[in-house]
């Protein structure tokens, strides 16, 4: 999600005679780089600024396996990851609250069905579908009925207020719905957010399933550095690196991270600010998290098993033609399926992004 070119050429002093060279990290958009923000020096955010805590205590033993704790051939087997039926609910395991921001564009059913296939390779998913738009879409709620999940769909919008701006808070007002609808109906179990653009390795739900305060993991894909992760020494994590670390204390990606839903139950006043650039680390802050809540999860933050992927922007489709060839045919049917744009005539760039 790191946002902006941040290419520090280069800059003349004295008379010429002294060049001083910075290079900075240039930085993939996915969005826009807050204006007055901070620029990189270093892709490296040390965590001695946070206080250190004893451990979370171990919640009462699991009656399904635990996390695998050292790489091993067979850890790593994909076999076994847990592949089962749509929707499996097994007795025992915790469950797995999914918030997947999403709005209307060309490109949503797709991938909305793209990550619901991933999610029905993993067992006990409540899938909580949080759309940004004035109207629900059929298609996706049509979808969520169809797909075998057990699913929630919610429907919000960006506060007028934020739509006014250029650089828009995306996806924020329908996280915070999902938290909510959480904070209302979940007792235990692990939530994470997952936008319905990224690619997921099965493996990391079955690991941030026994999360117990704030597991994190490498998010490949973000920025010109190629990934996003915590900084992981002797099993602990010990900094962040992130092509824009700015001032964020949590220079972390919105999929790398998954909480606990009891540790996010006992911090109520937790949100996540409507600030572009900052929605995860002002959600960390918010949580009160010390550097040992954070759970290192992917082999100690050694595999990249999430991926920021982007599917091309699709124009809306042009009208089916109607003629004696089309009309009285599956086009009749086809056509009311294929993207028409927004209704109130919007850009599907000034919506909200998952
Ligand atoms: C992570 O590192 C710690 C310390 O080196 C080690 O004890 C532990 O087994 C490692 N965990 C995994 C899953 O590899
Ligand atoms: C257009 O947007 C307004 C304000 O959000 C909404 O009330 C209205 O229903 C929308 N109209 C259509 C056709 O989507």
């Amino acid at each position: 999600m790191r946002r902006g070119v941040t290419l520090w050429t280069l800059v003349a002093w004295g008379g010429g005679v002294l060049l001083l060279v910075f290079i900075g990290f240039s930085v993939h958009p996915k969005k826009e780089l807050p204006v007055n923000s901070e620029e990189s020096h270093t892709p490296l955010r040390s965590l001695q600024t946070l206080k250190m805590a004893l451990p979370l205590s171990q919640n009462a033993s699991p009656e399904v396996a635990q996390p695998i704790t050292s790489v091993g051939k067979d850890a790593l087997a994909l076999k076994d990851v847990g592949r089962c039926t749509p929707g499996a609910w097994i007795e025992g395991l915790p469950p797995l609250y999914i918030v997947t921001p999403t709005y209307p564009r060309a490109e949503q059913l797709p991938e909305l069905t793209r990550f619901a296939q991933t999610l029905m390779n993993v067992p006990n998913v409540v899938w909580i579908v949080s759309e940004d738009s004035a109207e629900p879409t059929p298609e996706v709620i049509d979808y969520l009925n169809e797909c075998g999940l057990k699913t929630v769909y919610l429907r919000v919008q960006m506060p007028a207020k934020y739509q006014k701006e250029k650089n828009k808070p995306r996806g924020v007002a329908n996280r915070l719905a999902g938290l909510n609808w959480i904070r209302t109906n979940a007792k235990n179990g692990v939530f994470y957010f997952a936008d319905d653009d990224n690619t997921y390795d099965i493996r990391i739900f079955q690991q941030m399933r026994w999360t117990r305060g704030v597991s994190m993991f490498p998010v490949g894909l973000v920025t010109s550095l190629g990934v996003s992760t915590p900084i992981v020494k002797e099993g602990k994590v010990v900094g962040f690196y992130d092509g824009w670390i700015a001032k964020r204390k949590f220079p972390v990606d919105m999929a790398g991270f998954a909480v606990n839903v009891q540790y996010l139950l006992h911090r109520p006043q937790a949100t996540m600010p409507f600030k572009v650039g900052y929605e995860e680390d002002g959600f960390m802050k918010s949580l009160g998290i010390k550097a040992s809540d954070i759970e290192p999860l992917a082999f100690n933050c050694t595999k990249i098993w999430v991926w920021h992927t982007q599917t091309k922007k699709n124009n809306p489709a042009t009208p089916v033609v109607q003629n004696t060839a089309t009309k009285g045919t599956n086009l009749d049917i086809i056509k009311t399926h294929l993207w028409k744009g927004n209704k109130n005539g919007t850009d599907d760039k000034s919506k909200a992004k998952g």
